[in-house]
């Protein structure tokens, strides 16, 4: 059974698009682009709550207050770097965003999480953080990147990502319980090389066309 703190977004249009990005002789030009759909599609499932406040404005016929979003207190996280092929989709729908980044790579002996890039925008505690990543699979890096981003103090914290697989989600909880997580599909489980299975294989190779 999935947590309350997992939502699967169901949408046909994001399930379609997401069969269509698992087949492995897709190009890469597709699936960049499809990747940039399913982003905007989750960009208003996880958006759902966004804190909205009335505005003034006159109609053609009248003057009234009307609800618009607080876009410019939004910070996209990036984590670098397949995180950033679904950063296009999601400013299509909050424009006014401010975008962070963070980089870690796994250190080949110890397999700890190393920190090698970060930035921010300032006033953190001002902002609802969403995090982006494609593939939550064993969790480190995301649980790394959340508790480094905790350090800054934003106002609220959401995960996003497209596929994820079980033991990741496990691992994420068991550190981050208050972090919920928006994910398009939960799949089996991990390979032995810590790959998601079925899954769609190495996102960033595919998303950059570097294998
Ligand atoms: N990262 C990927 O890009 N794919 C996986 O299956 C696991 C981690």
């Amino acid at each position: 059974m999935t947590s309350p703190q997992v939502h699967v977004v169901g949408h046909p249009l994001v399930q379609h698009k997401l069969t269509l990005m698992r087949q492995k002789d897709l190009s890469t030009s597709s699936f960049r682009r499809l990747l940039e759909e399913i982003s905007l599609l989750m960009a208003y499932e996880v958006t759902r709550d966004m804190p909205t406040r009335l505005i003034e404005i006159e109609t053609p016929l009248e003057t009234m207050r009307s609800p618009v979003i607080e876009g410019r207190k939004t910070v996209f996280v990036v984590i670098m770097r397949a995180g950033s092929g679904f950063l296009d989709g999601m400013l299509q729908v909050v424009p006014g965003a401010r975008v962070g980044h963070i980089g870690l790579y796994r250190d080949p002996k110890s397999l700890i999480a190393v920190e090698y890039y970060f930035k921010m925008p300032h006033d953190m505690p001002e902002r609802d953080a969403i995090v982006l990543d494609p593939m939550l699979a064993t969790g480190n890096s995301a649980v790394a990147a959340v508790e480094r981003l905790k350090e800054t103090r934003p106002r609220s914290i959401r995960f996003v990502s497209l596929l994820s697989a079980p033991e990741g989600l496990a691992h994420f909880h068991a550190h981050h319980p208050d972090v919920p997580v928006y994910t398009a599909a939960v799949d089996r489980q991990l390979n032995e090389h810590g790959y998601i299975v079925p899954g769609l294989g190495d996102a960033g190779d595919r998303m950059f066309g570097t294998k």
